[in-house]
């Protein structure tokens, strides 16, 4: 059925049309420490190709923005709602998100991080739990209770949205230039990173 080894999902058959529309399982990539872990929906056709979250044009848009504010992509933990690609880049149904949703918690356990920051709508309900209009809440902070622990979670709109549509551009760079506050990334220059005191 699928079993996870550390942060990697193995084997995963429990979503038929997905383990169909799927060329591999896209895990999470970035230290297993990460004081950000961001949140999409599930691979794209180059995620599926490539293995890895974000490493198509959106994952482009939100590399800009990270090192723009300050943050190396190998920095943070990226990862998805869903590891497997939907056919035709639909959303993942309910029950697809559900049966991924172990893998996420359990990588979010993991790596304990500072923030959480959900790139789009799908991922933002997936986690907190009810409707959201991600456009409208960008840039707030939510505390959340996943799995064991309350969680800090931060509504961002998807990378994406940004290419579709100019005005989001400023939406999505604060609120990256938000988690990187959270993070304690320092931007005057020296490198030294605050960690205390968030
Ligand atoms: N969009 C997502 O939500 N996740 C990816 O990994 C790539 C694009």
């Amino acid at each position: 059925m699928g079993e996870m080894d550390g942060l990697c999902v193995t084997d995963c058959t429990r979503c038929p049309a997905l383990v169909d529309s799927r060329s591999q399982i896209v895990n999470g990539t970035g230290p297993d420490d990460a004081d950000l872990v961001f949140v999409g929906e599930g691979p794209g056709a180059q995620e599926d190709s490539q293995g890895e979250p974000f490493v198509g044009r959106s994952g482009s848009v939100l590399d800009d923005e990270l090192l723009a504010a300050g943050l190396e992509r190998e920095a943070v933990r990226i990862t998805n709602c869903v590891r497997c690609r939907p056919p035709e880049n639909r959303d993942p149904t309910a029950d697809e998100l559900e049966n991924c949703r172990g893998y996420l918690l359990q990588e979010i356990d993991l790596v304990d991080p500072e923030v959480i920051v959900t790139l789009g709508k799908v991922p933002t309900e997936h986690l907190l739990g009810r409707s959201v209009a991600v456009t409208n809440e960008a840039g707030s902070i939510e505390e959340v209770r996943l799995g064991e622990r309350s969680r800090r979670v931060l509504i961002c709109v998807h990378p994406a949205a940004t290419l579709y549509d100019r005005s989001q551009r400023d939406t999505f760079e604060s609120a990256i230039r938000t988690a990187a506050d959270l993070a304690g990334v320092d931007d005057s220059g020296s490198g030294q990173t605050r960690l205390d005191g968030f």
